[in-house]
């Protein structure tokens, strides 16, 4: 079975799976204007950063056919939303200077697509030889086809390994509080026939101290120059682990990802989200409801943890990434 596809745009309107409710219930919702698609952004209805980033592309579009708001306007509510994820920047910009330039912004937001899907399936194609017949590969939060539009990142390469007869086993970590890992990538690795098993988020010491992983795939929400990245709360505890225990550990994603306007990680922006995730357990109270409670999206892994970054041209090492960040910032 083909990946899912995570949002369309048709007849003026952008269709999205609201991820939340998933995977319990399988819901379309229809956006028609810019600020229901930037509300729906914020409160992850769409999240992963490759997907927010083509969500707020068309979000771009709707701004201008239904709410009839300069570039500059629609760009700064879309900017607001979440402020971790690189790709979420580069969607709005790229339709805003199509938009500024006179050009057609539909065509832009679709090109935009087209290229993120493309660029996930070839992030499938130079990952997957990393994968090894019957390999066991753990990977945090969703970085699939919900998280990029189709394809996915981290489940890229797993998802061509396994069409080669690789047959790859997944270890999916939970990844509280919102449970991405549990209710997202083992649902569509389910719809797919992909074997995993899902594991609490405490468990993964114990299971790399047993030798039970070969290799660490995740995704990205920023990369800087230097190679330090930010992914979802935890990413950082799975990669020290990894280099404890001689696991190699490798991170996916596009170009749309890559900031290469900040040096490290000590310069990305960690969106910081309501107590009341961390004080829930699947909506259902599991804290006294007065305590405090601090809740981080994201963590930032420095670049000495990770073994390559999976890339749409294949595999960096992370000392390579500024001289082809700069290399394509000169159009080579
Ligand atoms: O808060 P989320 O669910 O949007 O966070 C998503 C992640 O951290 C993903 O790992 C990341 O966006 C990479 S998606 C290909």
């Amino acid at each position: 079975m083909a990946p899912v596809n995570a949002l369309w745009f048709s007849g003026g309107t952008l269709s999205v799976i609201d991820q939340r409710k998933l995977p319990g219930e399988k819901v379309v919702l229809e956006l028609s204007e810019v600020r229901s698609a930037a509300e729906a952004i914020r409160n992850m209805t769409v999240r992963g950063a490759p997907t927010i980033g083509v969500a707020a592309a068309y979000a771009m579009v709707l701004a201008q056919t239904k709410d009839h708001l300069s570039a500059n306007e629609a760009a700064e509510i879309l900017r607001a939303t979440r402020p971790t994820a690189n790709d979420l920047f580069v969607g709005v910009e790229t339709v805003r200077s199509a938009w500024e330039a006179g050009g057609d912004v539909l065509a832009a937001a679709e090109a935009y697509r087209a290229s993120i899907v493309e660029q996930c399936h070839a992030i499938g194609v130079h990952g997957a030889p990393l994968i090894s017949k019957g390999a066991h590969v753990l990977t945090h939060c969703n970085a699939g086809a919900l998280a990029t539009v189709e394809w996915g990142t981290a489940l890229a390469p797993i998802r061509v390994a396994w069409h080669e007869g690789r047959s790859p086993h997944v270890w999916v970590d939970e990844t509280r509080p919102l449970l991405q890992g549990s209710r997202l990538t083992a649902w569509e690795l389910r719809e797919e026939g992909i074997p995993h098993t899902i594991l609490a988020d405490n468990a993964a010491g114990l299971l790399m101290q047993r030798k039970r992983v070969d290799l660490v795939i995740v995704g990205a929400d920023r990369i800087t120059r230097s190679g330090d990245f930010a992914n979802k709360i935890g990413t950082y505890e799975k990669a020290i682990l990894a280099h404890e225990h001689g696991v190699p550990f490798y991170v996916a994603a596009p170009w749309s990802t890559f900031d290469p306007t900040l040096e490290s990680g000590n310069d990305i922006p960690i969106e910081e989200r309501g107590r009341e995730e961390v004080l829930t357990f699947a909506g259902v109270s599991s804290a006294p409801a007065d305590s405090a409670a601090w809740n981080p999206a994201f963590d930032v892994t420095p670049s000495r943890l990770v073994t390559g970054f999976i890339t749409p041209e294949g595999v960096l090492r992370p000392e390579d990434v500024r001289r082809v960040l700069k290399r394509r910032s000169e159009g080579g």
